[in-house]
Formats: C-alpha cells, structure tokens, sequence
C-alpha cells in the first residue's frame, strides 16, 4: 500500500487489551505495511470537550505517546504530534466552518445521544458540537486518502467527505482530498465479565496495572459451580480468555477434559498475561520516565505535520480570496 494515512488518539483512560487488540496493533502493523506517509497524533483538544483538568490531560498525552512507542510506533517513519501544537488546524477548522451546514452537525451520533438523553442541548459545549469539523480539519490538513478508525468513527469521515467535496465543489478545484474510512476491526474485545471490554464497564485488563492488581481482577472472572474434574463447556469467558491469550493447547484441552478447575485455569490465564505484557512494561516505564525525550519526539512531527498543514492552510486561503 502507499496512501497517506492519518489517526487521531483522544488521551483519556487507561489504555487496556481491548484497545492493544483492536486498535492499537492493528493500526501499528497496518502503518508498517504501508510505504506511503503515516500520521498518528495525540487529539488532545478533541478531548477538552470532556476533560477540564490541566494535569490529567497533560499526564494521559505523555501515556498514549508512550504507549504507542511501547508498541512499536517507530517516530523516524510515522510523523507522531501533538493536535494542539498544529496551529494551522485551527485556522482550518474556522474555514470550513463556511461549509459545514448546521444540520450535517445535527445529525452526528455523539450530539444526538445528548439530545436524546437530556431532551435538550443546553449543556452540549460548542466543543463537543463541533467536534465532528476539528476532525474533518485533522484530516484534510495532512491530505489523508486512509483514516484508519473504529466503527464509531464512520460517521466522521463522512462528514469529512462531504465538507471537503462542499469546499472543492463551490471552487471547482480539487484542493482538499477526499478521506477515506478503514474500518479495522469490528468484533469487540472480549472483556473480564463476558462483555465487550471496556472501561466503561469496568471490565478491563489494562496494560500497564501491578502484575498483582491484573492477577486479582482475572481471579475474579466469573464462573458456575463445576467442580475442578468435571467436564468444562469452551463457551465460557474464562476459556475464551485463555483461547484469546494463546494458552497451550494442551492445557485448553486438560481443562475441557476436568483435569484443571476454575481456580487453577485463572492463576494460569493471570501468569500468560503478565508474562505477555511483562516486556511492554518494562519498556513502557522507562518511556513514561523520560518526559523531555517525549517531548522531542512530539515537537519533531509537529515540526514535519506543519509543513504539510501549512501549504494545504495556504492553498484554501488563496482559494478562498484571503
Ligand atoms: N474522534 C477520534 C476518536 O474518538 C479521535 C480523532 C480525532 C481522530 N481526530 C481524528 C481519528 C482524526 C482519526 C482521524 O477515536
């Protein structure tokens, strides 16, 4: 492949299997595949609509960058930024703001729940609103053909799609590209309590957790009332669980056959996760220890995304008589 691809993290919550698993490997192997320019960045001002505290946002911008480097994002290839250091960005979103109808803004999934939640949208900030355009600006600044994103973001790079062909449209000039989705992965993750993993249930295994805290929380996994030499059924979270963290086949079979109870088959799922993620760990605290080497590594692509946002910023304004 050789496209330009573009993704935006928010810097919120602690970052668990479920995201390692569906998004953030997927997309690290799918950069590593493609020859073309890739873009990653930190969309911290997307997560201001939300967050209204200096020193988390500041500390959860630090973990997302070091969790990517954890996993393999390699800074002299992939252009690695921090949103709020693109000042262009701004100047974008506040263009094509002229080409974005209100009812395009109505019909986006976040601001609707609200509406349909509260019955009213007094508390929706303009941030939250908006958040569909800063995006579109994301995008189109960097001239992206691929934004590789989960199913929830679709509706997003519609909208990008249709702003930039409503701009290109009015000027008869291909000056913005047209974004595309890749969708990566659709089935969810499975989480501790047999739903879809997320933090939002509680129900995670976060990566960077004491390996005693991630061992407590797999030990509470629940299970029905078998007894260690009965016959176990493959449908179960527990099972799942080791099937999805590669637990030997021997083993999975053992188990199925009533040679192991439940007790044991969660100590062993604790100990292969821990010793899977025993390596990212390490790797992971010496990155979150050296802040300015962050920093370096964030203002470097800032440097080079600037570039390229400048000349697509420059392009619209001589478009557009400014
Ligand atoms: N909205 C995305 C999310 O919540 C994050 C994001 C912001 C993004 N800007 C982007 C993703 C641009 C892809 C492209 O996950």
């Amino acid at each position: 492949m050789n496209k330009t691809l573009l993704t935006g993290v928010k810097p919120t919550g602690n970052p668990h299997i479920g995201n390692l698993f569906g998004a953030i490997l997927p997309m690290i192997n799918l950069i590593n595949q493609n020859d073309g320019q890739s873009f990653v960045f930190i969309a911290n001002i997307h997560a201001l609509n939300g967050v209204k505290d200096a020193e988390f946002l500041r500390d959860k911008t630090y973990e997302v960058a070091a969790t990517f480097l954890t996993f393999g994002l390699d800074p002299t290839k992939t252009i690695f930024y921090r949103q709020s250091d693109i000042s262009e960005i701004f100047e974008i979103t506040s263009l094509i703001m002229n080409f974005t109808p209100k009812g395009l803004m109505n019909r986006a999934h976040a601001y609707k729940a609200i509406l349909e939640r509260d019955g009213n949208d007094d508390n929706v900030n303009m941030g939250l609103y908006t958040y569909p355009v800063l995006m579109t600006a994301d995008i189109l600044a960097m001239n992206a053909d691929i934004v590789p994103v989960g199913l929830d973001q679709k509706q997003h790079i519609e909208i990008a799609r249709d702003i930039a062909n409503a701009f290109n449209s009015v000027y008869k000039k291909d000056i913005l590209k047209l974004p595309e989705e890749f969708i990566q992965y659709q089935d969810s993750i499975l989480g501790l309590d047999g739903r879809k993993m997320s933090k939002s249930y509680g129900n995670t295994i976060e990566l960077f957790a004491s390996e005693e805290d991630t061992r407590k929380k797999i030990m509470k996994i629940p299970t029905d009332s078998l007894l260690p030499a009965d016959k176990k059924t493959d449908d179960s979270t527990l099972y799942k669980l080791m099937k999805m963290f590669k637990v030997e086949d021997d083993y999975l079979q053992n188990y199925l056959a009533g040679g192991i109870g439940y007790g044991d088959a969660k100590k062993k799922l604790a100990e292969t996760v821990n010793t899977y993620l025993l390596p990212y760990r390490e790797k992971y605290k010496i990155l979150i220890s050296d802040k300015a080497k962050i920093d370096e590594i964030l203002n470097t692509g800032a440097v080079e995304a600037r570039k390229i946002a400048s000349s697509t910023l420059y392009n619209m304004k001589k478009t557009l008589g400014l």
